[in-house]
């Protein structure tokens, strides 16, 4: 007969199929001096708390109690019309609140997908390697995965797309390549979704993040563009945040599409959660009306050009005999892959922890594990010196991994 215990520890399958990589380098990077140049983090010294605790102040003295109650699944209604209304401005199209879903990040949104689309065994069909928070979002609804292909000589069968429960995008400087598709690319794969029948979700956390030239329409503006000015029922469920461009600790996310979808997912997100938080809402309705975004995020984005070059300089000069990789032209990252395939990444990320510096290996990015002579590093965190620091650090590593291995 089994034991109190072994019942008690016996998990639900799809825990097996998680990682620890977020753990363990979150972990490392509580020691002193430890250098992470893994997680997807902003410059914290810039995040406006001024600006947003005058905010807070005002949002309690515009919607006292009503911002500290429960409120509807679908998020403050003026946040939901505020939403509505910026994206009709970004797109040219004709949104309503009934096109708009506030979530707990964007991140949030992605879980509320698996949750009202997937069930096990179905297909997603995903741009390759995937953020690994997409891959978590969607494993406890176990679905299958093939790679999104963008380049319309290579594309993605008919069948495939129909087959798909959705096509999942992050066309503005991915995470983690850090790669901007280009616009015909874009349009091409937009253009084969709408045909299928299936849901194509693009997501856009780095849209803010534009380092060098402005990028061109996202897949949502394209489809506006191609359906004209009717209330939009396309393919396209599109996910933003304030993470990248205000601050993440607010947690403000949404999601856009035909509102036949977005009212599945809302029901998704009250079996989740009732309500979000409608004080945050609130604050971030405040932040939106007074343009916050618009002052801050040219300070972010001057910080984030020269951490991002001077990241380039060390990478070059310290890792260049064994990796290459990109500048990325926004975003977050640095996607480096091995030169002639011949380190592990996993193995290295090891003996990383025990130098103290962190970066993510690509292995997590592939939904199916197998991507190991890759790894993401992160540029906007740490100052110029401390990421020079962790880069000599990984140099070392990958000495010492060399000579183990010869
Ligand atoms: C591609 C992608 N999607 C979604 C998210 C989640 O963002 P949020 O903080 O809004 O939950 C991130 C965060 O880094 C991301 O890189």
């Amino acid at each position: 007969m089994a034991s109190a215990e072994s019942t008690r520890t016996r998990w639900a399958g799809w825990i097996a199929t998680s990682n620890d990589v977020t753990g363990q380098f979150l972990a490392a990077a509580d020691q002193p001096g430890f250098v992470s140049l893994a997680g997807g983090l902003p410059a914290a010294e810039l995040y406006p708390v001024e600006a947003v605790a005058a905010a807070s102040v005002r949002a309690l003295e515009r919607w006292g109690g009503t911002a500290l109650e429960y409120g509807p699944c679908e998020g403050f209604p003026a946040l939901r019309k505020a939403i509505a209304e910026r994206v009709s401005l970004a797109t040219g199209g004709t949104f309503h609140a009934e096109h708009v879903l506030l979530t707990t990040g964007a991140m949030q949104g992605l879980d509320l997908l698996g949750k009202a689309l997937v069930d096990p065994g179905d297909l997603i069909v995903a741009q390759f390697p995937t953020y690994l928070g997409a891959l978590d979002a969607w494993r406890p609804r176990m679905p299958r995965y093939e790679r999104l292909s963008w380049d319309p000589r290579h594309p993605n069968t008919d069948e495939q797309l129909r087959a798909a429960r959705f096509v999942y995008a992050v066309p503005n400087f991915s995470n983690p390549t850090g790669v901007l598709v280009p616009r015909d690319q874009r349009a091409a794969l937009l253009e084969r979704v709408a045909r299928s029948g299936s849901w194509l979700v693009e997501d856009d956390p780095y849209l803010v993040l534009q380092l060098d030239d402005p990028v061109g329409p996202g897949l949502l503006e394209l489809d506006v563009a191609a359906r004209g000015d009717r209330p939009y029922d396309g393919p396209v469920v599109y996910c933003g945040t304030l993470s990248k461009s205000i601050a993440p600790g607010l947690r403000i996310g949404w999601m856009v599409g035909e509102p036949g979808l977005i009212r599945m997912l809302a029901l998704a997100k009250q079996c989740s959660d009732l309500s979000s938080s409608m004080f945050t809402h609130a604050v971030a309705l405040e932040l939106l009306e007074a343009d916050v975004e618009a002052a801050h995020v040219p300070a972010i984005l001057a910080c984030y050009r020269e951490r991002r070059d001077a990241m380039h300089d060390v990478l070059v000069a310290e890792l260049g005999e064994w990796f290459t990789g990109d500048r990325p032209s926004g975003g977050m990252f640095f996607w480096l892959e091995a030169r002639r395939g011949a380190i592990d990444t996993d193995a290295l990320y090891q003996r990383a922890l025990r130098e103290g510096v962190a970066f993510v290996p690509s292995s997590v990015f592939d939904p199916h594990g197998e991507l190991r002579t890759a790894m993401r590093l992160n540029f906007t965190r740490n100052e110029p010196d401390v990421m020079a620091e962790g880069v000599r650090r990984l140099a070392r590593a990958i000495r010492g991994y060399l000579s183990e291995e010869t």
